[in-house]
């Protein structure tokens, strides 16, 4: 005999679903990551992220005109040339980051400027940070120079700097130096929970940022280990973070979701490089319809607490939510 409790009554129409949805992805809630390099008129394929270029500034000017993103999150990509091993280009007024920033704005006022303040795009080896002499991240001189880059961006006009170097106080020292100048109004999201993943690999490719030797396991956080991780994102909110940030997102929904019963800080989780491409390349195999696979990974990140979701599927998903 069936059971007069029918959880099916529910799910019966479309209406009835929309009703009691728990979750709803807006394209307020997303965030689109975009790499700047310098020259004029570049706009390079990135073979491991199909739909992702790299662009020169005036390339990101017009692209961003139209635009449907409310908010996007800049990455410099230095040319070779101008690496060296203390990551000189990081903080380079006429560099891509403060250039293209400026550019945005002027172009686009309403659009929501965060910038990655990390120095793996600047450096010649490749790594986070500056290096000692026992060829390890010296993790009091990069803060440093953290706090300058993220001075930098915040007077080029940087709504919020993103840290992602996982070096310790690093919110701290910027929280300090953009106070220090008078930018009291940036806002800083921290990359609390940034684990030490493969899946940053196509962004490697992007950014031209893998390290030459080594790995990042001495800074970025043991994939096993939640603990360790809430811990790690609980003292970036005691140093002033304004936001957390879970990264990559899918793999990591357990510890975004122990995060948002942890803090009342805003949080953003970030689908990084390598989930974008897997679902690229799943659906141009035939695995199954790219909308429904991207959408459906975007809600369940937020299902999961994040408020704010860092995607390279954020433009066409704000596409998509308005057809
Ligand atoms: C810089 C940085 C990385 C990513 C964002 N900021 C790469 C890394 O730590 O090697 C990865 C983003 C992505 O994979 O989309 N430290």
């Amino acid at each position: 005999m069936s059971d007069f409790i029918r959880p099916t009554r529910g799910r019966r129409t479309e209406s009835l679903r929309r009703l009691a949805a728990e979750t709803h992805l807006a394209s307020g809630n997303l965030i689109l990551p975009l790499f700047a390099v310098s020259g004029q008129g570049r706009e390079e394929d990135i073979p491991s992220m199909p739909g992702i270029r790299r662009r020169s500034v005036d390339s990101l000017q017009r692209y961003v005109a139209s635009l449907r993103s409310s908010a996007v999150l800049l990455f410099g990509v230095a040319n070779v040339e101008q690496k060296d091993p203390a990551a000189a280009a990081a903080i380079s007024p006429e560099g891509p980051v403060p250039k293209a920033i400026q550019a945005i704005k002027s172009e686009r006022p309403d659009l929501l400027i965060i910038t990655d303040v990390c120095l793996c795009g600047y450096t010649s080896h490749g790594h986070c940070g500056v290096l000692n002499s026992s060829l390890a991240v010296d993790n009091e001189t990069t803060l440093d120079i953290l706090g300058r880059m993220a001075v930098l961006h915040a007077q080029a006009g940087a709504d919020i700097v993103a840290p992602s170097a996982m070096m310790d106080s690093q919110v701290r020292v910027i929280r300090q130096a953009l106070d220090k100048a008078g930018l009291c109004d940036t806002g800083i999201m921290s990359y609390a929970a940034k684990f030490a993943s493969a899946f940053y690999g196509p962004f490697r490719d992007a950014a031209h940022s893998s390290p030459a030797f080594g790995d990042r396991r001495s800074h970025q956080l043991p994939v096993a280990n939640r603990r360790e991780a809430i811990r790690d994102a609980l003292l970036d909110e005691g140093q002033g973070a304004d936001w957390l940030m879970v990264k990559p997102a899918l793999p990591y929904l357990d510890v975004l979701h122990e995060l948002r019963d942890a803090t009342r800080l805003p949080l953003a989780a970030y689908q990084v490089s390598g989930e974008y491409a897997m679902i690229k390349a799943a659906a141009a195999a035939g695995a199954f319809p790219e909308q429904d696979a991207a959408m459906e990974s975007l809600l369940c990140i937020r299902r999961a607490g994040a408020d704010a979701v860092i995607s390279y599927f954020a433009e066409e998903a704000c596409q998509w939510l308005e057809d």
